[in-house]
């Protein structure tokens, strides 16, 4: 089949655009958004027996599954073992065929991956693959396929396939948390319908396009740029760094907020942009604390946040991106988009190739 840019310059652009759709179509697939309840599913297994989770991937689809993490244990307390795919099958961690691994991939190709999946399979344990490509080699040897509807993804880095992984992975812990009991029918309703909402707020913050933009042509001029974030903003900060450097060549870290004060607090200077990604949530005063420590080693900081964070940030910045107030559940596939479109825009500044980054590959099927 062909793929076509339509009236976009790169694939990425277009790919960040069908974000509000395809997070719509994903989500429909796995909850009723008019009964608020998850959509029956044949699961090899069932999420109130099982002790544990196992979780393996690569690149963006293995930080999709760390947020994964988070929500498996908020919402299902389901503990959860997740570790990128190349170092999981060869750490030996000590695994139950009374349990389940789900491993992620846009393709359903990459080497180490697959090489997860068949070593878990092995141990006896029931496989999901969220998968985007439905008759990938991942997809055929697993119980149950868990499908992505992102749509063909053609950028290397990938967009639209995590957020839709990450809805994917919402449902579920919504799902299991359900199953376990851990969450009533009442809050269970109530998650299916804040998941409900995300395509509507993700088109909002498509809107911030010119703001992000402007704010791109400044971060071009940088070489260096530290993320920061707690709680699921942690993924989503290495998240960030991530996009950034594999298509702007701009060296970037992600970081949990709180161990900027055991390392990187010592690069802090005016030459090193320091994003925070900090909605206005349990933990926020604790990331304004950070923030002071960056901006009082002169630091320039551009926040990431909501409108509540915004009135209560007391510190400067260098520039303040506002998205709309959304519940907790939804808020990493919303604050994943202006991440997704700072990197895009920095790259376009610095004339890269962005769909098509050097040294890189859409799949890696070698180990
Ligand atoms: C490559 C791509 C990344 C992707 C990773 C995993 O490194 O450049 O964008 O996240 O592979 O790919 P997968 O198809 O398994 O999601």
């Amino acid at each position: 089949f062909m793929v076509d840019k339509g009236n976009r310059r790169h694939f990425m652009e277009k790919e960040i655009h069908e974000q509000p759709e395809m997070i719509s179509h994903t989500l429909a697939h796995y909850v009723d958004f008019v009964g608020g309840v998850s959509k029956p599913l044949d699961l090899p297994f069932d999420f109130a027996k099982i002790d544990r989770l196992a979780i393996s991937a690569c690149g963006t689809a293995y930080l999709a599954g760390l947020i994964g993490k988070y929500w498996f244990e908020r919402y299902a307390r389901l503990p959860v073992d997740i570790d990128v795919a190349s170092e999981f099958r060869y750490r030996e961690m000590p695994l139950s065929n009374k349990d389940a691994a789900f491993f992620i991939s846009q393709s359903g190709e990459t080497a180490d991956t697959l090489a997860s999946l068949r070593y878990c399979r092995k141990a006896g344990m029931k496989i999901g693959a969220i998968v985007n490509v439905r008759e990938s080699t991942m997809a055929r040897e697993s119980d149950v396929v868990l499908p992505t509807l992102a749509g063909p993804e053609i950028g290397v880095a990938s967009t639209k396939a995590f957020t839709c992984q990450l809805s994917v992975l919402a449902t579920l812990a919504v799902r299991a948390g359900a199953a376990r009991g851990t969450i009533s029918l009442e809050q269970e309703k109530t998650l299916v319908r804040e998941l409900s909402e995300a395509p509507r707020f993700a088109n909002q913050v498509l809107k911030l396009e010119d703001q992000i933009e402007k704010l791109a042509r400044e971060l071009s001029r940088y070489k260096h740029v530290l993320y920061l974030g707690r709680d699921t903003n942690f993924p989503l900060a290495m998240e960030g760094a991530l996009k950034l450097k594999e298509i702007s060549y701009i060296h970037a870290e992600g970081y949990a907020a709180g161990e900027l004060k055991h390392g990187p607090i010592a690069l802090i200077d005016e030459n090193m942009p320091v994003i925070v990604i900090a909605p206005h949530d349990r933990i926020f005063e604790k990331t304004v604390s950070n923030m002071q420590e960056v901006a009082a080693r002169g630091g320039k900081i551009i926040l990431i946040t909501d409108q509540r964070g915004a009135a209560h940030a007391t510190v400067e910045t260098m520039e303040t991106i506002v998205l709309p107030d959304v519940p907790e559940i939804i808020s990493p596939i919303i604050y994943a988009l202006p991440i997704q479109m700072l990197a895009y825009f920095t790259a376009v500044f610095m004339g890269t190739d962005v769909d098509q980054p050097r040294n890189l590959a859409k799949s890696v099927t070698v180990e």
